[in-house]
């Protein structure tokens, strides 16, 4: 598969008819929300389990030398928490330049925290993905992070951002909080 997945993606035209659509974001996402949106409720999905596996050719590195940012590993049992945004399907255009390294739209049903379900779209990079890089240790995972970086800053800035928001949210997430520690004691 292309390291770029905007073709791919225009294909998958699922909601395209649709006046709007939930967005699950689970990464980035959830804290730089840099599109237009109607409305945004925290929310999570099951059977998914957030993970620093996905290489970064675009953002948080370089082809040469790629940064580590998250997707999602299927994980039964697993509830991945996160932000849902409901956009319209003219924004697809921006979110699919944006995830083109390595993430396809896939079809969730979303939970929202505050009551009830929809389904909507997730980006996701599987492990076919050129860009993948798969698991390591959160510690390794963690220098990785502190030596990368790219066109849209450092890698550790990402880490921190998604651990900020998460914390901000209540949400625990013990993989993201246990690279921030190692990353942390990196700078000791
Ligand atoms: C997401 O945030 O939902 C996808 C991964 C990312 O852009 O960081």
């Amino acid at each position: 598969m292309s390291h770029n997945t905007i073709e791919t993606n225009r294909r998958m035209n699922k909601f395209d008819s649709h006046d709007s659509v939930w967005l699950f974001g689970y990464g980035s996402l959830i804290y730089k929300a840099d599109f237009p949106y109607i409305e945004r409720r925290p929310a999570s999905i099951a059977n998914w389990a957030r993970r620093f596996w996905q290489g970064s050719h675009d953002h948080r590195g370089t082809p040469e030398a790629p940064g580590r940012v998250v997707t999602l590993v299927p994980e039964p049992g697993a509830v991945c928490h996160g932000m849902a945004y409901l956009i319209t399907p003219a924004v697809f255009a921006h979110l699919d330049y944006r995830e083109k390294n390595g993430y396809l739209r896939f079809a969730s049903e979303i939970v929202f925290d505050d009551g009830g379900s929809a389904e909507g779209l997730v980006y996701i990079a599987t492990s076919d993905n050129e860009a993948f890089l798969g698991e390591d240790s959160e510690q390794a995972i963690a220098q990785h992070i502190a030596r990368s970086s790219g066109p849209s800053g450092p890698n550790r800035d990402y880490l921190l951002s998604l651990a900020m928001a998460l914390r901000e949210m209540g949400k625990h997430d013990p993989h993201v909080f246990e690279i921030e520690r190692h990353l942390g004691d990196l700078k000791d």
